[in-house]
């Protein structure tokens, strides 16, 4: 039986008013057919500690926000990460959470998991140089980084309305066309996990 590919799609800003949370809300609610991109927002994550990890000796317990963003990346078929650039590179907020997720090294939730970039910027650049760095990051946990296409919204303040409302209908296409490149990667890289 076939189920839903599901994506956990992670912002990287905290801002009521970001472009970026609006841009995941926009896959979300323009996902294709057989996929649903389930939100979880970051903005109660702490910061890592490893005197809170519970993978090392005497650390943790997991505070409820970890152990419950672990147990959403383990289920999820792949990742959207939806984050700003800031100062050249992904924000504190998407790495903090990587940082989370990434343990233990070599064998944790993120290795050989399907990932989608995505970030937007009022500016040309489109967080590309966020996003580069981003891709590096994901090659220390294993991470199998989707390529084509790259969707890097420039200009932000012509793509979104005052209600940040996604209004530049190519852009809509691009995100669906990403997301749909995202299943069809998980299904080669990881076939097991993912269903058509
Ligand atoms: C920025 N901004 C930014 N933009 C960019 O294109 N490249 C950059 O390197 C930076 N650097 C940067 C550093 C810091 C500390 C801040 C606060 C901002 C601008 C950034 O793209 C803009 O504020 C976005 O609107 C942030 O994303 P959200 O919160 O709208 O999703």
């Amino acid at each position: 039986m076939s189920h839903d590919f599901t994506v956990l799609g992670l912002a990287g800003s905290l801002g009521r008013r970001s472009y970026n949370r609006a841009l995941l809300a926009a896959a979300a609610e323009s996902a294709p057919e057989g996929i649903v991109v389930d939100v979880f927002d970051l903005t109660d994550l702490p910061l890592y500690n490893p005197d809170l990890d519970e993978l090392l000796p005497g650390g943790g317990p997991s505070p409820q926000p970890v152990a419950e963003l672990v147990e959403r990346v383990e289920s999820a078929d792949a990742l959207l990460l939806v984050s700003p650039e800031y100062n050249w590179g992904p924000s504190g907020v998407i790495r903090n959470a990587l940082d989370w997720v990434s343990r233990p090294a070599g064998a944790s939730p993120l290795f050989e998991k399907p990932v989608a970039l995505a970030g937007a910027s009022p500016g040309p650049a489109g967080t590309g140089r966020g996003q580069l760095q981003l891709r590096q990051n994901l090659l220390s946990s294993g991470s199998f980084v989707l390529q084509h296409p790259v969707v890097q919204v420039g200009d932000a303040r012509s793509r979104f309305d005052e209600r940040l409302e996604l209004v530049h209908e190519p852009t809509r296409e691009l995100v669906q066309e990403q997301l749909g490149a995202l299943r069809e990667w998980a299904l080669r890289v990881t076939p097991a996990s993912a269903t058509a």
